[in-house]
């Protein structure tokens, strides 16, 4: 049976963190066996900000390296750059000409954008919502795994499809739909108690995927406890229950467990129990930060990895294409 299709753009600035992976990538990982998968760096998307060219390269390069040291594997996926496949803006001038000034100018991610920064209200950030459309719709994709806030890009990822169906009277696009995780999407909370770590501005209550060990030991050492249950059967605090939920993903079940314990019945002495998550965050992460840089300092293997992703994301995409300029009437010999 053929499989289904998935498309998921991976913002290429920022450093990667523990909210990023156990609420996103450790899915990626899961889903290039059942799925047929196409990731990308978004570099185009992030041009609506202008960054310095050399900053822009290695942000590309660090964060290919980063997702491959979390799992996923390119031999079984496609995973390129979006610049390196130009059906991608070909479709997206296509959409253009069917999504509407009003109907963008309404997005709340775009409103948003405009508050920020109203000095730099470019055309590209409007179309942003075309340009991620057109990065899914190119595949004909019918999964999309992303988090809340991308909903409303991908219902009006649905809405392009569907109009440029009935406007040319074809069924080249099928409909993408969030891909939720249920349980395995994971949320992360700010080691302060303060929101969620991938929204974190505290770089400090953040564990990020490059951290050293020592960083990670002095990170979650800070982290925010208090002086304990006073009663058994006490309900945990916010700011505990997060280092519980971080213990049960990194450190083996009996401790997760003999910890537990102690907090029920008030014998817990929250120095130890950050010294084991530390321990066991950093045996999680080492290897990761290793194997990511270890990549980094060979570009030669990441643009190997880049151009055969590129080759396997244009196959697909210039079936596409050639469907769509057909149904347009773009098509003379
Ligand atoms: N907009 C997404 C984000 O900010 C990134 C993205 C770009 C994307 N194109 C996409 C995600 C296509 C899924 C599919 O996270």
């Amino acid at each position: 049976m053929q499989k289904e299709i998935v498309v998921s753009g991976i913002r290429s600035t920022g450093f990667l963190h523990l909210g990023n992976y156990f609420g996103a990538m450790r899915n990626y990982v899961r889903m290039q066996e059942d799925y047929e998968c196409y990731f990308f760096v978004a570099d185009y998307h992030s041009l609506t900000t202008h960054p310095d060219p050399k900053d822009l390269r290695n942000n590309v390069y660090r964060v290919l390296a980063e997702n491959i040291a979390c799992g996923l594997d390119h031999t079984k996926v496609a995973l390129y750059a979006q610049s390196d496949v130009p059906e991608i803006p070909e479709l997206y001038l296509m959409m253009n000409m069917l999504a509407y000034k009003g109907e963008l100018e309404k997005v709340p991610t775009f409103k948003e954008k405009v508050r920020q920064h109203p000095d730099n209200v470019n055309a590209g950030l409007l179309t942003y919502p075309v340009l991620m459309a057109a990065d899914i719709l190119v595949h004909r994709a019918v999964k999309v795994p992303v988090g809340k806030d991308q909903e409303q890009h991908l219902e009006m990822a649905r809405n392009f499809a569907q109009r440029f169906n009935h406007r040319y009277q074809v069924e080249l696009f099928p409909e993408p739909h969030a891909f939720n995780f249920g349980a395995g999407g994971a949320k992360i909370m700010s080691l302060d108690g303060n929101g969620k770590m991938s929204k974190s501005e505290n770089a400090n209550a953040t564990i990020y995927l490059n951290d050293d060990d020592d960083t990670i030991r002095k990170k979650i050492m800070k982290a925010k406890t208090d002086s304990g249950p006073e009663a058994p059967g006490s309900e945990m605090p916010d700011y505990i229950a997060n280092l519980f939920q971080l213990m049960q993903l990194v450190s083996r079940e009996d401790v997760y467990n003999d910890f537990l314990g102690h907090f029920n019945n008030c014998t817990i002495r929250y120095g130890d129990f950050k010294k084991q998550l530390a321990e066991d965050m950093v045996q999680f992460i080492n290897p990761i930060r290793t194997k990511a840089l270890e990549l980094t300092n060979d570009p030669a293997r990441l643009q190997k990895i880049l151009r055969e992703g590129a080759q396997k994301a244009r196959e697909s995409a210039s079936r596409t294409l050639t469907e769509a300029r057909k149904a347009i009437g773009l098509h003379y010999y």
